[in-house]
């Protein structure tokens, strides 16, 4: 149904997602801009006045998402809130992600129209209004801030980055087939009532946010891009690190096999083949330098390579919920207890296994599966559990 003109409260109800006109003649926002922060308490001030200078003919609000940062970004934002109710604060505690962040950030809001802006004021928030009038005109559902069309760029960039991003932008158009130059930019402004659709098909993990909603939405969804110019960042770093790469074939993966494959079970099954190489080295100093009996180098191997794993998982499998200071501890106890019931139940299917059918490679890979899925499972479940 569409709720154009006066229609009074009641009708609303049954249009939560009527156009701009009724939105503002209730006075609520038309615009939400979602900002998601990590440490990034110098910015935010800076960037609050810039998107009051550059909405003044818009109703707007702005919805930070921090995420409980060190610096305490979220107070700052909170002093901002007390004396503008168009600010507000979302303090995320024991989570951390930027795609999480700005799909909250979006999905706290109840403005017809969100955009996705960084803090750290390298992305162009003149930009905005252009962006709100293709999307009142209807000309577009979603509108994408690029630096990879002619007028946008990334010079801010240095070689490595500019490399990365091209490689990441061409994969993206290969294997998922999306059309559009800079799926990879994290400035956009989108339909909410398009976005709330896809919501629960998108990953909370990871940095490309973009990416995953252009790429869920499967060419339905009508984008325009407009160029440009990804600034340097004022204060503050950079929170992307190398390991970028590796949730960008996570999700790579995951929106190619419909989510079936996990990059998480990959990666704990790779940890886990890196540990039976530990597991054999280990042996063969314990047996063959130190002289120790087999069955006591034997214990040492799997000690060795399960306190490995359990580094190597923490590190790279679970980066995103890193067990820290008397934390480690205690997983790792947890990790030895589960991956030894994890080896008597490898042991045994692999005994059944080769019961009924005596080959032993396929007896042996039934135990090693079992066992794989087993810690996996349980790991997720105790170790590094969602807090
Ligand atoms: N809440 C939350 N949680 N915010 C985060 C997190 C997090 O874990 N990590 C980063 N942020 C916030 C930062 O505070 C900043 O406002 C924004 O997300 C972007 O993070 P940067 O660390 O500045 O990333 P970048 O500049 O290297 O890359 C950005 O721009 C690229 C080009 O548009 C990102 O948006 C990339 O996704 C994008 O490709
Ligand atoms: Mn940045």
């Amino acid at each position: 149904m569409s709720a154009r003109g006066g229609y009074t409260l009641a009708a609303m109800e049954h249009a939560p997602d009527s156009g701009p006109e009724t939105a503002s003649q209730a006075g609520l926002p038309e615009l939400s801009v979602v900002v998601p922060t990590f440490n990034e308490r110098d910015n935010v001030t800076v960037l609050y006045r810039r998107l009051e200078a550059t909405l003044a003919g818009i109703r707007w609000e702005v919805v930070f998402v921090d995420d409980n940062s060190p610096d305490g970004t979220w107070e700052v934002v909170r002093g901002l809130a007390r004396k503008d109710p168009r600010v507000r604060c979302l303090r995320r505690i024991g989570r951390r992600g930027l795609s999480g962040a700005c799909i909250e950030g979006i999905l706290a809001s109840s403005a017809p129209y969100a955009a996705v802006i960084d803090a750290d004021l390298q992305h162009d928030e003149s930009q905005l209004p252009k962006m709100v009038a293709l999307l009142r005109s209807g000309e577009a559902e979603l509108v994408v801030g690029s630096r990879y069309i002619e007028g946008g760029s990334a010079d801010s960039f240095n070689r490595q980055r500019a490399g990365a991003s091209a490689l990441a932008t061409e994969i993206a158009r290969r294997v998922l087939k999306v059309e559009i130059a800079d799926p990879m930019s994290g400035f956009f402004m989108i339909r909410r009532d398009r976005f709330e659709q896809l919501a629960p098909q998108l990953s909370t993990q990871g940095f490309k946010i973009l990416l995953d909603i252009v790429a869920t939405a499967q060419g339905k969804l009508r984008t325009i891009e407009i160029p440009y110019t990804f600034g340097a960042r004022q204060h503050g770093e950079s929170k992307l690190d190398s390991m970028v790469a590796l949730d960008f074939v996570g999700l790579v993966l995951a929106k190619l096999t419909h989510d079936v494959v996990s990059l998480r079970f990959l990666l704990f099954a790779m940890v886990g083949s890196i540990g039976l190489v530990v597991h054999l080295v280990a042996l063969f100093i314990a047996h063959e330098v130190f002289n120790a009996p087999f069955a006591e180098a034997q214990a040492i191997g799997a000690l060795v390579a399960m306190t490995s794993n359990f580094i190597l998982n923490n590190f790279l499998t679970y980066r995103d919920q890193r067990l820290k200071g008397f934390a480690i501890l205690r997983g790792l106890l947890l990790f030895y207890l589960v991956c030894s019931v994890g080896l008597f139940a490898n042991v045994g299917v692999a005994f059944s296994v080769f019961e009924q059918e005596p080959i032993w490679w396929l007896a042996g890979l039934a135990g090693a599966l079992m066992g794989v899925v087993w810690n996996y499972a349980m790991s997720g479940l105790f170790v590094w559990r969602k807090r």
